[in-house]
């Protein structure tokens, strides 16, 4: 197949990319780098020893994808662009809904004037919001009592699919709401490269484990879980990636929703005592106050996508925190290193 990845610069869709070369599709991506990374790029051709082409242009500005549509002859797209912060989802709201979901629009209605029939969505369990029933199922409520505009600019441009592809019987989408992707790709020439400051656990991690940071801040000790700190579905981002290449090769057509999980909860201080056994490096850490918008514990029901897609979460935690401390030793300053 000729698949186009918005956002392929970036940490999921690079590693997607390998993924899919390394299947004999061909594989093209936009960026406007504000997130993403020239060199991931570059590095995707260097694993894949095939041709990875970056369209640098920004998906708010329509004229502009409309060009690459054009050219392209795709089978299909992989919508990943997107900003992901969810701290600066609330301090610049409108910056998120603007960006988040005009792309989407852009993107769609220019796949309508050219004739491409199948979209995969970067979606995420934080539509789920505060879990009613854990493990988390497909069917489970979304989009009610969400914490911040980032989740909420997910639970709306599933709701336009949704409608998208009720209006066009011949549009193939599927909605794939990650966990949380941890780790990188084993030869550590591709990985989370989370700039001036992470959100997310592992990057933390791993910048305090190589002392970037001084010490770990664990977000609450005090909610009803195993030890008292928050409990995620940690997925290693080339099983996220596997999980891209079955939805866009998958049977059928319609409207697809699946989570991308391993189906079992880790907590932080597990994670953290895993990263520091796994890699022989001290983590040093202090408990805080639980952060603004956090639930206690989520974690996936991963049937559906084992029956619609054949595929199941393989790696384990340990073999991301490997992998992720692998990245970081050989890219002490990411991309920029
Ligand atoms: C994980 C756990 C924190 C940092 C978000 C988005 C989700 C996806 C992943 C984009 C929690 C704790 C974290 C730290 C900590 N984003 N933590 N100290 O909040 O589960 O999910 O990121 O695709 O859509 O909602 O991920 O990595 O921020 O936190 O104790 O310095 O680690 O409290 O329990 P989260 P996270």
């Amino acid at each position: 197949m000729r698949i186009l990845l918005t956002g392929g610069a970036g940490y999921i869709a690079s590693h997607t990319a390998v993924e899919l070369l390394e299947k004999g599709h061909t594989v093209d991506a936009v960026d406007n780098l504000a997130n993403g990374h020239r060199q991931a790029v570059d590095r995707v051709r260097e694993i894949s020893g095939r041709e990875y082409r970056l369209f640098e242009l920004d998906l708010t500005d329509e004229a502009e994808i409309d060009s690459v549509l054009e050219q392209g002859r795709y089978d299909a797209c992989v919508h990943f662009a997107g900003h992901k912060s969810v701290a600066e989802s609330v301090a610049d709201p409108l910056e998120y809904y603007s960006n988040n979901i005009v792309s989407t629009l852009n993107l769609l209605k220019s796949m309508e004037r050219h004739d491409v029939k199948e979209l995969v969505f970067s979606s995420s369990a934080t539509v789920y919001g505060k879990p009613t029933k854990l493990p988390l199922d497909e069917e489970c409520q979304t989009g009610v009592e969400l914490t911040n505009p980032y989740g909420w600019s997910k639970s709306m441009v599933e709701q336009i699919l949704r409608d998208a592809g009720a209006a066009d019987p011949q549009l193939k989408v599927t909605i794939l709401r990650y966990f949380n992707p941890v780790g990188a790709h084993p030869s550590g020439l591709i990985g989370e490269d989370p700039g001036q400051s992470p959100n997310n656990l592992l990057p933390f991690v791993s910048q305090v484990a190589s002392g970037v940071r001084p010490f770990l801040s664990i977000y609450g000790g005090e909610y009803a879980t195993t030890d008292g700190t928050g409990v995620r579905d940690y997925v290693h981002v080339m099983d996220i990636a596997r999980g891209h290449v079955a939805a866009v090769t998958r049977a059928g057509a319609g409207v697809e929703t699946l989570n991308l999980g391993t189906g079992r909860g880790t907590s932080v201080l597990e994670l953290v005592r895993l990263f520091s056994s796994v890699n022989g490096v001290d983590v040093p850490y202090r408990v805080v106050d639980a952060r603004e918008g956090d639930v206690a514990e989520c974690f996936a029901d991963v049937t559906k996508a084992r029956r619609v897609l054949g595929w199941n979460a393989e790696l384990s935690v340990e073999e991301a925190c490997r992998d992720a401390w692998n990245w970081q030793v050989r890219n002490p300053r990411g991309y920029a290193s």
